[in-house]
């Protein structure tokens, strides 16, 4: 971990977590504590943030052992600077002392002396404590796998069910990893070649994807605003699954598309890329925001070809009527609960529920249907969820 470069990340770590107990969002909290920040801290600050929440129910656990008052009892930047701390100290190279004293000076600030002096106090005895001895004590099996890899007990015991104990246990490990980063190459304006020789030569560790040559993976710590290429649209951020439904689709100049959940853009943009924006794609999302986020990507990667409908096509008869049998390929990326991607997104871990995944499965079910209907004879309909649960990736 980079050290800390002057702001106060701690104070702005402790709000963003305090924001994010009160709706389980993230994302968003972060962009807003952070845009003042350099690019550098806002990293540390995304860093700190994401990984307490990312390791929220075994820091809650830790905790528990060394307070009186229950975590629940506590002030929200108490319990929240409490979880920094403890995860500075179990998962980063951040020296103890610093982890400490510069998470107890924020709370000093925020709350005043004696608050921070009950951190501190309550810190010193974590910096020793074996976490993984304490978990070892848990005798339920899925209890104990739960609180270890930090994930809802419900969730473990699902996916053991569907996948097995000991490839459950694999897919914990995997979710908790920082995801890598990887460029999509936008080859409307440059080929991957090109980009990977700008990108070496500006002192960015790059490196090619083992077997798609559009993916290019960024090494190391950076800041993405300032890649080159970035403000000149020549790659869009996506990671190699994602772009391969759009490869899957296998699309093709001539052909109409329709894309449904197109919004924010990754599958539009890369069938665009993929068809030198010659296939015409009518992109379709029912989320007025996430349309403009759309919009802007494909003006920013230079993607012309495509007309935008905000609609929901499995409410909507005139669409359906409009386009009955027409689309050579369809594309539905369905709206899903996105467990596959919890580690891009940790606070996945905890606002889902087995009714949102029904919900989605209804929503999936009645967007499939209806894009069925728009499918030509014998054209292609590729349905995609980044979604773990079978009731999402595997309709019947
Ligand atoms: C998985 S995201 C799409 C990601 C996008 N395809 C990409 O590659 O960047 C699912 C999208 O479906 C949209 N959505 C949800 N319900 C919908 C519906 N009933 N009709 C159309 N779009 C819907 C959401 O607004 C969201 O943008």
């Amino acid at each position: 971990m980079k050290k800390l470069t002057g702001w106060k990340s701690r104070d702005i770590a402790i709000k963003i977590l305090n924001a994010f107990e009160r709706d389980k969002r993230l994302r968003e909290h972060v962009e807003r504590f952070t845009s003042h920040l350099s690019p550098l801290d806002r990293a540390f600050v995304r860093e700190l943030s994401a990984g307490t929440v990312r390791y929220l129910r075994l820091l809650d656990f830790s905790l528990s052992k060394f307070l009186k008052k229950s975590l629940k009892e506590q002030k929200p930047y108490v319990r929240n600077a409490l979880r920094l701390i403890a995860y500075q100290l179990f998962f980063t190279g951040v020296p103890a002392y610093a982890a400490v004293n510069e998470t107890v000076e924020a709370v000093k600030r925020l709350l005043g002396r004696k608050f921070a002096g009950f951190v501190n106090a309550t810190s010193k005895r974590l910096i020793n404590f074996d976490y993984r001895r304490e978990v070892e004590r848990i005798s339920d099996y899925f209890e104990r796998v739960a609180t270890l890899y930090s994930f809802e007990t419900w969730m473990v015991r699902r996916w053991a069910k569907f996948y097995g104990r000991k490839e459950t246990e694999e897919l914990l490990r995997s979710l908790n990893k920082v995801a890598p980063l990887y460029l999509r190459v936008n080859r409307l304006k440059i080929t991957p070649g090109e980009l990977f020789s700008i990108l070496e030569s500006r002192g960015v560790e790059v490196e090619k994807h083992p077997f798609i040559p559009d993916m290019l993976r960024v090494k190391g710590r950076v800041s993405i605003e300032t890649l080159p290429g970035y403000r000149e649209g020549y790659f869009y951020i996506q990671d190699p699954a994602s772009f391969l439904a759009a490869y899957l689709l296998d699309p093709k100049p001539s052909e109409l598309i329709l894309d449904v959940g197109a919004a924010p853009g990754g599958k539009t943009t890369a069938i665009s890329s993929l068809t030198g924006d010659r296939a015409k794609i009518i992109a379709v999302d029912v989320s007025r925001e996430r349309m403009e986020l759309l919009k802007s990507n494909c003006r920013k990667l230079g993607v012309s070809n495509v007309s935008f409908v905000l609609t929901d096509i499995s409410v909507d008869g005139k669409f359906r009527e409009k386009f009955k049998s027409s689309f050579d390929k369809i594309l539905v990326d369905a709206p899903c609960s996105a467990t596959g991607v919890i580690r891009r997104h940790p606070e996945g871990k905890w606002n889902k529920s087995i009714e949102l995944i029904r919900h989605n499965q209804r929503v999936q079910r009645a967007l499939l249907k209806s894009a069925y209907e728009l499918l030509k004879p014998g054209g292609v309909l590729l349905f995609s969820v980044c979604s773990l649960e079978r009731e999402e990736g595997m309709q019947k």
